[in-house]
């Protein structure tokens, strides 16, 4: 007998999970940079675009598909169409990749919330940037596949590896939405005081007008718009199979619309937030540099572990400011994280038949210990950075386009799903979706797709060697399709979920 599927026990635990998957780095050390170096308050107008034409409208598609067919990402594509289970594979394949590195990132931020209090990094000739490659990372120069252990990345990683084990085991009820309940208000409390905080500094007017001042000739240039579509996708955990196993688990009659537009205005409420948060604080940075804000402006793991560790030397209550940054990055990708292996854990759970426990157990141990083989180690850097590169911007541009094309266009399922959505939802959809869908969507995509490819044939990705990304790029990338096709070769267990007698066709 198979368990009976978990729903969310509200429909305000489900909106809770859903912004914690979406609120995540990106919105912390990604939307700031993107906005600032896309045309600064003029990037409002393509982001606002790209969410209304894109990003809402394929959030309502993975939404549609996972409470329609009621299942983890391969199976909800199996009972749409026999032949789309494999695309729900990719899916699961892509999470796991992310899933071994955005484990190590979080532990990272957790060590950086003690450092913030020791500010261990000052004792460093080179500053924040040799303790974060030497003392901490301990990064060797050669690029190369090297399994140098380095103990004080290892133990942080054991930490948030537990308390994912903990939370996942758990379940849907106990764990995922507990997980949110709790790590949610605390994340939007340390922000808002983090911000506000920051604000205050001395220069930190310099640095919100040069996020927000406009320039308008930025909208006449096709990358800014490419950018501001891509970032959407990124953003709101479009296509990666996520949206569709958190919404297998809403009630049936569930108002899909409306809980996808709260989702999307807290994502975007989060990143304006982090916006000023992040160049308040670059305008201190420059100020007490003498240097412009243009000079100290980064984002990503720079922004974060070098950037943000010298302000935290420099600033009043410095130590505050630290703990406040490092402990929302934390939390933000804590919440993250536990979306992209729920992707993975209901997937082998729908398709062996087994318990939660069980399922849990198998499946996110083995990801647990590849994790915690691969990125503590002198070359795990390297390592997270061509990983990141390929699967997670490339991969998954060429994953969403596959998904869009064959559910937005191909199967010609567009006007039952819309049926679907309308059914209990307070914002009724029309043809206007469907052309988002089958249209906007693939071109947005595909003309992404394109420009990612030439970029990344252009030259060796970050100046490594061609064979490192031969193999940790493009290999990997390549190799998650061959996995794909043969899980979804590999046959249901007799007791799956394929055969739930509660499940109506
Ligand atoms: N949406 C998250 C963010 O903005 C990133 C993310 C993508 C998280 C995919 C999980 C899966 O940071
Ligand atoms: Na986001």
């Amino acid at each position: 007998a198979t368990e009976k599927r978990e729903t969310f026990s509200s429909r305000k635990l489900f909106i809770l999970s859903a912004i914690g998957s979406a609120v995540g780095l990106g919105n912390i050390w990604r939307f700031p940079y993107v906005a600032y170096e896309n045309g600064g308050g003029a990037f409002l107008i393509p982001y606002l675009v790209a969410i209304l034409c894109a990003g809402i409208p394929l959030l309502f598609l993975d939404y549609s598909i996972g409470h329609r067919y009621r299942g983890s990402a391969p199976l909800a594509y199996r009972r749409a169409n026999r032949k789309a289970e494999v695309l729900g594979w990719w899916q699961v394949l892509i999470c796991f990749v992310i899933a071994i590195y955005y484990a190590a990132i979080i532990a990272w931020a957790a060590m950086y919330c003690w450092f913030s209090i020791t500010k261990s990094w000052e004792k460093n000739a080179d500053g924040a940037g040799g303790f974060f490659m030497g003392d901490f990372l301990q990064v060797q120069d050669e690029v190369t596949v090297g399994f140098d252990f380095v103990g004080s990345v290892f133990f942080p990683m054991l930490c948030v590896w537990l308390l994912a084990i903990v939370i996942m085991v758990a379940g849907v009820n106990k764990g995922i939405s507990r997980a949110n309940a709790i790590f949610m208000p605390l994340l939007i409390i340390m922000f808002l005081v983090l911000v506000v905080q920051s604000v205050f500094l001395p220069g930190a007017v310099d640095g919100l007008n040069t996020f927000f001042t406009p320039n308008f000739e930025a909208l006449s240039n096709p990358s800014v718009w490419a950018a501001a579509f891509g970032h959407i996708f990124f953003s709101l955990s479009v296509a990666f199979g996520i949206m569709v196993t958190y919404s297998s688990y809403m009630k049936r009659k569930s108002d899909l619309t409306g809980s996808g537009y709260v989702v999307a205005f807290a994502n975007s409420s989060f990143e304006l937030l982090a916006g000023i948060g992040v160049f308040a604080a670059l305008g201190f940075m420059a100020y007490n540099a003498g240097s412009s804000v243009d000079e100290v402006a980064t984002s990503g793991i720079g922004l974060a572990f070098i950037a943000f560790p010298t302000i935290v030397s420099q600033a009043p209550l410095g130590s505050v400011i630290g703990v406040l940054f490092f402990g929302s990055l934390v939390f933000a990708g804590m919440t993250s994280l536990i979306s992209i292996l729920e992707v993975i854990v209901a997937a082998f759970q729908d398709k062996l038949g087994w318990k939660r426990q069980s399922a849990t157990l198998v499946v996110v141990l083995p990801v647990a210990l590849i994790s915690m083989l691969l990125f503590p180690t002198t070359t795990g850097l390297y390592l997270l950075d061509t990983m990141d590169a390929f699967v997670n911007q490339f991969g998954i541009l060429a994953c969403a386009l596959v998904i869009v094309i064959v559910f937005g266009a191909g199967l010609g399922m567009l006007p039952k799903l819309a049926k679907h959505l309308n059914r209990h939802s307070s914002i009724k959809l029309g043809t206007g979706w469907m052309v988002l869908v089958g249209g906007i969507g693939p071109a947005a995509l595909g003309y992404m797709l394109i420009n990612e490819v030439q970029s990344k044939m252009a030259e060796s990705y970050s100046g490594y060697p061609v064979w490192f990304n031969g193999v940790f790029g493009w290999g990997m990338a390549g190799l998650l399709i061959v996995g794909a096709v043969l899980l979804s070769l590999v046959p249901w267990s007799r007791n799956s979920k394929i055969n739930d007698p509660e499940f109506d066709q």
